[in-house]
C-alpha cells in the first residue's frame, strides 16, 4: 500500500500519475479538506499538519509516503522523514530535476503558491542541479481556487494567468515547472499563454515517475494484478467524491470522513459515509 496525502483535491493529479505509472499498487490517498489551503500557511502550522497525516497514514502500513502537496514537501518533508522509517517522496525534487534535464538555455520559471514560492525550496532544487541556472519564481495565489471553481476555461482565467506571466515575457524562458498540485488541470492555458516553444513540466508524474523507480529499486512491487484505492478527507467526503473525479479522471468510490487528527499518535474517531 502507497499512502498519498495532500491538503485537498489538487493532490488527486499526482495519484492520476502514480496509477498510470504503477497501475499494480494499491493506494490510500488522505485529503486535508477541512483545512485547505496551505498555500497560504506559515510553515508552522503546514509541518503540524503534514506530521499529523503521515503518522495517520503510517497507521495503515503503508509502504512508502508520498508528499503530493509542493507547499506541505517544501516546509515538512525533511520533518517527515527524519520521524518515519518507510521512504518518504515529495514533489519538489523530482519536478526539478526533471525542469533541469530539459531546459536547453537554463532559463526557468516556477509557478505555485505564495508559501512555495517563499519556501525557495525549488529554486534551491534546481539550483543544486544546474548552479548556473536562471531561475524566476511566481507566486499564483488565485489559481487554486479558480480550479476548485472549475473556472477552467473561463475568460477571467486567462486574463489572470496572462497577468502572473506578463513579467516572464521579455526573459526568454524555455521552461516553466508547475510547482502545485492544482496547476496540471490549467496546463493547457498556461501553454496557450506561454506558446508551444516553452517546455512545461509537471511535478506530479516526475513524482509518479520516481515512485516507480524508487519501488523497482528496492523490490518493493506490487505483485498482484488488481489495486484498491482508499480514500480519506478530514470534511465533507460526498464533496470529494463529487470534485475529486475530475482530478483523478476516475469515478472515486468510498471516502472515509476522518473527525479528528489532533493526536500524533491516535486517530480519535473515524466514521464512515458512503
Ligand atoms: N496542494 C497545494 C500545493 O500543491 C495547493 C493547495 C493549497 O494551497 O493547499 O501547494
Amino acid at each position: 500500500m502507497i499512502g498519498i496525502f495532500d491538503s485537498g483535491l489538487g493532490g488527486l493529479t499526482v495519484m492520476k500519475e502514480l496509477i498510470k505509472a504503477l497501475p499494480n499498487e494499491d493506494i490510500i490517498y488522505f485529503g486535508d479538506t477541512a483545512r485547505v489551503p496551505y498555500g497560504n500557511k506559515s510553515a508552522e502550522t503546514v509541518i503540524r499538519y503534514s506530521m499529523e497525516i503521515s503518522q495517520f497514514l503510517i497507521e495503515h502500513e503503508i509502504k512508502l509516503l508520498v508528499v503530493a502537496c509542493n507547499t506541505a514537501s517544501a516546509y515538512a518533508l525533511n520533518h517527515i522523514q527524519n520521524e518515519v522509517d518507510i521512504p518518504v517522496v515529495g514533489v519538489i525534487d523530482p519536478g526539478a530535476f526533471r525542469a533541469v534535464m530539459i531546459t536547453e538555455n537554463q532559463n526557468l520559471a516556477v509557478l505555485g503558491t505564495t508559501a512555495t514560492i517563499n519556501s525557495g525550496a525549488y529554486q534551491s532544487a534546481i539550483l543544486s542541479y544546474c548552479p548556473g541556472a536562471e531561475v524566476w519564481t511566481i507566486p499564483c495565489p488565485l489559481f487554486v481556487p479558480l480550479v476548485e471553481e472549475n473556472f477552467l476555461y473561463h475568460e477571467a482565467t486567462k486574463l489572470i494567468i496572462r497577468e502572473y506571466l506578463s513579467p516572464l515575457q521579455d526573459k526568454q524562458i524555455d521552461t516553466v515547472l508547475l510547482g502545485c498540485t492544482h496547476y496540471p488541470m490549467m496546463k493547457t492555458l498556461i501553454q496557450e499563454e506561454l506558446g508551444a516553444h516553452v517546455n512545461i513540466v509537471d511535478s506530479a508524474s516526475s513524482c509518479a515517475q520516481k515512485v516507480s523507480d524508487l519501488l523497482n529499486d528496492e523490490n518493493l512491487l506490487n505483485e498482484k494484478r488488481s489495486s484498491e484505492y482508499r480514500f480519506y478527507v478530514s470534511d465533507d467526503p460526498v464533496k470529494f467524491q463529487q470534485a475529486g473525479s475530475q482530478f483523478l479522471g476516475l469515478p472515486i468510490g468510498l471516502v472515509t470522513h476522518v473527525d479528528e487528527l489532533t493526536t500524533p499518535k491516535e486517530v480519535k474517531s473515524i466514521t464512515t459515509f458512503c
